[in-house]
């Protein structure tokens, strides 16, 4: 049993030492957001962020993070993601949606980490 720190709670699961992280958020924590493409880190549709950085879940080890800061796009939240999202819906950028989640989650951390600068309420247009 691990415990995991995803999107400001922490987690007990059950996963063994070479699980994905991938499949502990979806099979066993039923947070479905985060997809599963390639399962090669190659697509990015299993994108999150581990302390900040993005990860690809679907070759991240679950038992390597205990500790760890898992941010997942169920918690990416507040003005830089409604900023991100606006963009989009703006631009039609989402085609089918299937790897919407990890492209939204990314420059939304992006944006976050730009700290001492201005949040940025919208994005460039
Ligand atoms: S599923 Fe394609 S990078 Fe993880």
């Amino acid at each position: 049993m691990a415990s995991l720190r995803i999107n400001g709670t922490t987690h007990s699961v059950l996963a063994d030492d070479d699980i994905p992280l991938l499949w502990v958020l979806r099979d066993e924590l039923r947070m479905t957001g985060t997809k599963f493409g390639c399962g090669i880190a190659q697509c990015g549709a299993c994108t999150v962020h581990v302390d900040g950085r993005a990860a690809r879940a679907c070759v991240t080890p679950a038992a390597a993070l205990p500790g760890r800061e898992i941010v997942t796009i169920e918690g990416v939240t507040g003005d830089v993601a409604r900023a991100v999202q606006e963009t989009w819906r703006r631009l039609d950028v989402a085609q089918c949606g299937y790897c919407s989640p990890a492209r939204s989650c990314r420059p939304s951390r992006c944006c976050r980490r730009s700290a001492g600068r201005p949040m940025p309420t919208s994005m460039p247009r």
